[in-house]
């Protein structure tokens, strides 16, 4: 028994605090009702029962791979009806995880980074063009959002969404935050013997959204398959051809589908947010965007238009801190969950089970002033000097998760954000609207929401 909310009721347990109204911040609202609660707490909706972690100690204990593994939470369980057998929501014994896992990992080294790099320009000069355009402020998160995901769509499936060209988002995106919003619906109202009815209403529009996906995805496959486009080995070259040495097994089609579901939402969402907010904190802070502004000045020189080469990306380390400093304060992927591979006690007093998981809160371990200071709060990118990462325990710092289940895509996300703040550093000074409060929304990730920035040419 952890300690949980007050007001605990029978049935609805702790819904009526938890869930208020038509709250579409749950998370934001879970850190604020169970603040005084202690390092570990649970929160019970309808007889399900979630146990969460915010304590920097006790998450470093979860992360130690030889006693606990990733779970998939009940919110995962439930996206596996849209992602089945994907990267992300496999079980880790299943075949298909270690299956993908080995197959796929030749996307994600620094040559096939070297590969992606040029795609990665062009898409940037694509949202440069679009702010160069802008007769007003631009909504940060949506431009990024589009950036995100012709990056992944064009460097691992050829797919060209053609973002730019358009006003709105690709219908793809509004029809897959969709499916996956009412994934997680399902998880959190699992426990409930009338979930079904609850879940009536919206059915034929996510039936519609699903229909949309899946045909988008077997065209990808069809067009190469067809021969029609030269992706040649990149992702989705990956998935169709290659085998494993030993045994010869391949990934099949319907798990193809999968991957290419799971690689094109893991790839875009939680980037964008990761920028955005990068973008927020250089809006914002004068002097992190004059520091900023001046590593860009000296790598890149004095024309607005150079483009950053391959290996130059990698010398942008203030901005890298910038990076990492967002994500610390905000991790887009806020938590993961963990449990133990045999029963065993973590903080030397709470038993678990393999059946039993909970969920490490990344964006509360990041902020545990044990480790971060009375400062926590405070945005600072020093923490991310080598010095400062060096005398910091480990497993304090998880945006990318941990274990063999961490981020297959981090060297990706990292490569494509430093490169795009790099750009838009050299070229822009950005303003935000004095009066913006941070306000953050949570869709898959955590995002921020309407925040806009005016881009004035530094030249
Ligand atoms: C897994 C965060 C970008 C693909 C994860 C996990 C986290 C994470 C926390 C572990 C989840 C868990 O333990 O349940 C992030 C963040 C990103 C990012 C913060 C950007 C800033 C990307 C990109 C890709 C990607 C660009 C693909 C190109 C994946 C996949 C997994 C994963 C496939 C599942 C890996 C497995 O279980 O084997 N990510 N991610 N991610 N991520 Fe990312």
């Amino acid at each position: 028994d952890f300690p949980h909310p007050k007001g605990r009721r029978p049935f609805v347990n702790d819904a009526p605090t938890m869930l208020r109204g038509n709250d579409r911040r749950p998370l934001q609202r879970a850190v604020a009702v169970t603040a005084g609660l202690g390092p570990i707490f649970e929160i019970k909706l309808f007889g399900q029962k979630l146990v969460f972690v915010r304590d920097a100690a006790l998450a470093a204990e979860l992360c130690d791979e030889s006693r606990f593994e990733k779970k998939l939470a009940p919110g995962v369980a439930a996206l596996r009806e849209v992602a089945g057998d994907g990267l992300f929501t496999a079980y880790s014994d299943e075949p298909n995880w270690q299956l993908a896992h080995d197959l796929l990992r030749p996307a994600f080294t620094r040559a096939a980074m070297q590969g992606y790099h040029s795609t990665m320009l062009q898409v940037a000069g694509e949202l440069i063009d679009h702010l160069d355009r802008a007769t007003e402020p631009v909504d940060v998160s949506p431009a990024l959002t589009k950036l995100t995901l012709e990056t992944i769509g064009r460097t691992s499936f050829s797919k060209d969404f053609g973002s730019f060209t358009k006003t709105e988002l690709d219908p793809f995106v509004a029809a897959m935050v969709r499916s996956l919003k009412r994934g997680q619906q399902r998880g959190a109202l699992a426990a409930l013997p009338f979930a079904s009815l609850l879940l009536r209403r919206g059915k034929e529009e996510y039936a519609a959204g699903r229909a949309y996906i899946d045909s988008m995805i077997d065209d990808i496959i069809d067009q190469r398959l067809a021969g029609n486009d030269a992706g040649g080995q990149d992702l989705l070259g990956l998935m169709l051809h290659s085998a494993d040495e030993a045994s010869g097994a391949k990934l099949d089609r319907l798990n193809i589908r999968y991957q290419i579901l799971t690689f094109l939402v893991a790839g875009h969402e939680t980037t964008s947010g990761a920028l955005s907010f990068a973008m927020y904190y250089l809006a914002t802070q004068p002097a992190v965007r004059a520091a900023a502004a001046a590593e860009t000045d000296a790598i890149l020189g004095d024309d607005p238009d150079a483009e950053p080469s391959f290996e130059q990306v990698a010398k942008f380390r203030y901005l890298r801190r910038v990076l990492d400093e967002s994500l610390r304060l905000w991790p887009t992927a806020p938590g993961f969950a963990r449990g133990p591979r045999q029963e065993t006690v973590i903080g030397g007093k709470y038993r678990m089970t393999p059946s039993d998981w909970c969920i490490v809160m990344a964006s509360e371990v990041h902020r545990d002033p044990k480790v971060w200071g009375d400062d926590a709060l405070e945005f600072d990118p020093d923490r991310f000097l080598p010095a400062a990462i060096k005398a910091r325990p480990a497993h304090t710092y998880l945006p990318f998760g941990t274990g063999e289940r961490a981020c297959i895509g981090r060297q990706f996300a990292l490569h494509e954000a430093v490169l795009v703040l790099a750009r838009l550093c050299h070229r822009y000074d950005f303003e935000a609207d004095p009066d913006y409060e941070l306000t953050i929304s949570e869709r898959l990730t955590l995002m921020p929401e309407g925040f806009r920035l005016s881009f004035t040419p530094r030249r």
